[in-house]
């Protein structure tokens, strides 16, 4: 048997796997007030980024081990290819948490190891005791990952896990790489692994996967049935392709199913213990975080975290949860921190009233982003009644958004109308100081700041996305609006809310071009698609 924890242990790879999709790309600030949110929502293990892709994830996952890492915290990971350069960066950059781990890798099925890595088996099984072993000499958390284990040969995987954990592996991670496994399948190739592996009783088994199929969350379950007992999860679920598995879901199917799947971790059915250490009640607060910073936006059907997962909109379930909530209700709302939006502040408070209201919220400003966040809430508070919980969330988190702007936006002025063609006014000011104002006429007033603003950034781009929500409901609620913009074949999100929705579209698009200009040029590998130099896999000597 597997070694037992005692509990799930959930590892959150939203830094990592999950800002590896197209366009989820964040900055320092965001990825630190993202990995802050993860340790107030008590997951286990943050993943934080992959050191050796560039100076910028280094940076990430170093300033993360330093602030987020703490004894009773996460444990801070970063991933490395089965290269020393990775590992030895991997190891530097985790190194300020007291809590530190190594996650490396190297593809095991064959389809890989013919058309990606071009290595033989036996190649496979000289590199991962080399490259553990390493690890194991710079930190003693390692995790060993067999990339595509789903399509792996089964006897190959028990062979190159026994190495990995004979050379210091603590946990074993069986990846569906391409969401290609369905939940009996993945249930036995876990068990046959639980089964043949002479020395898995040394290590957590572990899983990852791809949401391809729509099956990823159902697997990791049946995962859970057969001994895993880590699960590697996004939230909301993001990720390459179609995602991840989906924290959220995960951890609410083993909170509210728990009587089904203690006897699985061999408790008593009733045991009321808690399946997972997640404080559940900060699910909501966590992925609208995610949502606002990666530009990744959650649609109103998703199970936990959507706009429509409490909502009972016909009459029937109306009226039957009136009656009592348990006929149409297996979640209570307040379980994943869905408050009714109460109304907290307004035009009269004061400082001090909106500091103490942001730290319930388990926002910890300091005194130049207090001030910031205060003025904006005054200007909002001129022109909105009541300020809840929701907007004051959306001021902040888009405070995190751009810490060194390139362009600020001054003035936007648009007139439009059955009779007009739509014209925006719009004033930039750059990094210098140095201010312009740009007129533009588009088919609507967005196209028309969208016109004026590029003619001003001067960086060509392509619209690929703009959605608008209202943050609250409301004929003064704020609009959410989000931005995804391609340019040379990368797309970089941005993010803001208004009570004028035209204004958020024109501030999301400013933030949209910041980013592009700050990353404009960086280049960062791709942990599964750059694969190691030949020579950098040499033994180490
Ligand atoms: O999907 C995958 O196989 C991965 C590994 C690097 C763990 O992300
Ligand atoms: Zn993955």
């Amino acid at each position: 048997m597997a070694k037992d924890p005692g509990r799930v242990v959930i590892f959150d790879t939203t830094l990592r796997d999950g800002e590896q999709s197209p366009g989820a790309s964040l900055n320092l600030e965001e990825k630190l007030a993202i990995a802050q949110q993860l340790a107030r929502l008590g997951v286990d293990v943050i993943e934080a980024g992959f050191p050796f892709a560039s100076q910028g994830d280094f940076a990430a996952v170093n300033r993360i081990a330093e602030l987020v890492g703490g004894e009773d915290g996460p444990t801070i990971c970063g991933l490395a290819r089965a290269s020393r350069d990775d590992i030895k960066a991997c190891a530097e950059a985790v190194a300020p948490a007291p809590k530190k781990r190594i996650h490396t890798f190297i593809a095991t099925s064959d389809i890989h190891l013919e058309h990606k890595l071009r290595k033989s088996r036996e190649e496979v099984l000289k590199i991962v005791p080399e490259m553990v072993g390493y690890a194991k000499s710079l930190v003693d958390d390692v995790e060993f990952s067999c990339e595509d284990a789903a399509r792996s040969d089964p006897s190959f995987l028990y062979e190159v896990i026994e190495l990995a954990i004979a050379s210091g592996a603590g946990t074993i991670n069986i990846p569906d790489t391409v969401g290609y496994t369905t939940p009996s399948e993945f249930g036995e190739l876990i068990a046959g692994i639980d089964e043949n592996v002479s020395n898995i009783d040394e290590a957590i088994l572990s899983v990852h996967g791809h949401n391809d199929l729509g099956l990823a969350v159902a697997n990791f379950l049946e995962a859970v049935k057969n001994g895993a007992r880590q699960l590697e999860c996004t939230v909301n679920g993001i990720g390459e392709r179609a995602g991840n598995a989906s924290l959220e879901e995960l951890v609410m199917a083993l909170h509210v199913r728990r009587r089904y799947f203690n006897p699985f971790l061999g408790r008593d059915e009733a045991s009321p213990t808690p399946l997972t250490a997640v404080r559940t009640e900060e699910i909501t607060k966590t992925s609208r975080l995610v949502s606002n910073l990666t530009g990744m936006v959650v649609q109103p059907n998703k199970a936990i975290v959507g706009a429509n997962a409490f909502a009972h909109e016909s009459g029937i379930h109306q009226d039957g949860v009136l009656k009592n909530r348990l006929t149409y209700e297996i979640v209570d709302a307040r379980t994943v921190g869905l408050s009714d939006n109460r109304i907290s502040l307004g035009k009269l408070s004061g400082r001090s009233a909106v500091r103490a209201r942001l730290e319930e919220l388990g926002y910890d400003l300091n005194r130049e982003d207090l001030n910031e966040a205060f003025a904006r809430f005054k200007d909002l508070a001129d022109r909105k009644r009541d300020i809840t919980d929701r907007d004051l969330e959306a001021i902040v988190s888009e405070q995190v958004q751009q810490p060194e702007a390139c362009f600020q936006l001054r003035l936007v002025q648009v007139s439009c109308g059955s009779a007009l063609r739509p014209t925006a006014t719009i004033t930039l000011v750059n990094q210098d100081g140095h201010e312009e104002t740009a007129v533009a006429v588009g088919t609507g007033p967005v196209d028309a700041v969208c016109r004026a603003l590029d003619e001003l950034a001067g960086q060509p781009n392509e619209l690929i996305e703009f959605s608008v929500k209202s943050v609250t409901e409301g004929i003064d609620a704020m609009g959410e609006v989000t931005i995804r913009l391609r340019h040379q074949g990368k797309l970089y999100s941005g993010h803001s809310a208004d009570t004028d929705v035209v204004v958020a579209a024109a501030q999301a698009y400013v933030n949209a071009l910041n980013r592009l200009v700050a990353e404009n040029g960086t280049k960062s590998l791709h942990p599964q698609r750059d694969i190691v130099p030949q020579e950098d896999s040499r033994p180490i000597i």
